[in-house]
């Protein structure tokens, strides 16, 4: 569903490059209303294309969107394939608006255990706007922060042991030993989208104050906002808030800022 809203604007001031969104909230908004919990799901996914307009509208340059994720299994098989066949017509229905507002869609999590179809739909969804060059949307399915540093470690270490691939590094890096090739840059390469720049800014709603095991590795300096709006509550306007909250933020990255106090 689309609504015709009024895009609002942001004040002059920095505009976060990269926002990560855990969508909270969703089954307490379908219990409220007597509905079952795939009803909120299903609003809350009805919400995303004005989500994706307002970030686009803003400047923001990549949104990272936590769907699902590696514990989410533990939830009842209803609400699970309610769940799968939602992000399969979500990957095809909005092929044309993806096309039409230049948006690339990327999955990050593991493809394990997800249904085949959903898979071909997505893969399908990625394929095709794969070369759009507006915003980035990152789509975090069947994702666990520990087990995507796992998997970077499985990688790393699967190159280590190829000695054609280990030889290439070592020489490309002008070390001497495999141990020398491992760093923060490796790592934060190695995970699954590496050649994104960490979220600046993490928004929560529903009220919980928890990562959730959601970006660990890339959220080590973002700016954490959190909203009691329940996911398909929010809006654009909600999202200007969490804007101009992070243009009122302090960045210091462990140093100082101009302004700081100087206690010499
Ligand atoms: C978030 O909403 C979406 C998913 C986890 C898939 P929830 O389903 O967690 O909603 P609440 O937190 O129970 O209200
Ligand atoms: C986090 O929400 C995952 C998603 C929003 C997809 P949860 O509802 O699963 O988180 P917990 O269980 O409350 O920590
Ligand atoms: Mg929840």
């Amino acid at each position: 569903m689309k609504s015709n809203i009024v895009m609002p604007d942001v004040p002059e001031g920095p505009i976060p490059r990269h926002i990560a969104i855990v969508m909270d909230g969703n089954g307490r908004w379908a219990q409220k209303r007597g509905l079952p919990r795939y009803r909120g799901h299903i609003q809350g996914a009805s919400i995303l294309e004005d989500v994706v307009n307002a970030a686009i509208h803003f400047g923001v340059e990549r949104l990272t969107l936590y769907c699902f994720s590696n514990e989410n299994w533990k939830r009842p098989e209803e609400e699970l394939n309610a769940l799968m066949a939602l992000l399969k017509e979500y990957m095809i229905e909005q092929r044309p608006t993806f096309m039409k507002s230049n948006v690339r869609l990327r999955v990050i999590g593991r493809r394990d255990r997800l249904p085949v179809e959903t898979l071909r739909e997505m893969d399908e969804t990625i394929r095709l706007t794969a070369s759009n060059s507006g915003l980035t949307l990152a789509l975090a399915i069947n994702y666990g922060a520990r087990q995507e540093i796992v998997d970077a470690v499985r990688r790393i270490v699967g190159e280590m042991l190829d000695p054609e691939k280990r030889d290439a590094a070592l020489k490309t890096a002008g070390v001497d030993s495999a141990e020398k090739l491992v760093d923060e840059n490796l790592i934060a390469k190695r995970l699954y989208d590496g050649d994104a720049p960490d979220p600046d800014l993490f928004i929560r709603t529903g009220g919980e104050q928890r990562l959730s095991n959601y970006l660990l590795w890339q959220l080590s300096y973002a700016e954490l906002w959190f909203t009691d709006v329940l996911w398909p509550d929010f809006t654009p306007e909600i999202l200007k808030e969490g804007i101009i909250a992070f243009q009122r933020r302090h960045r210091r990255f462990g140093g100082l800022n101009k302004n700081d106090s100087d206690l010499r």
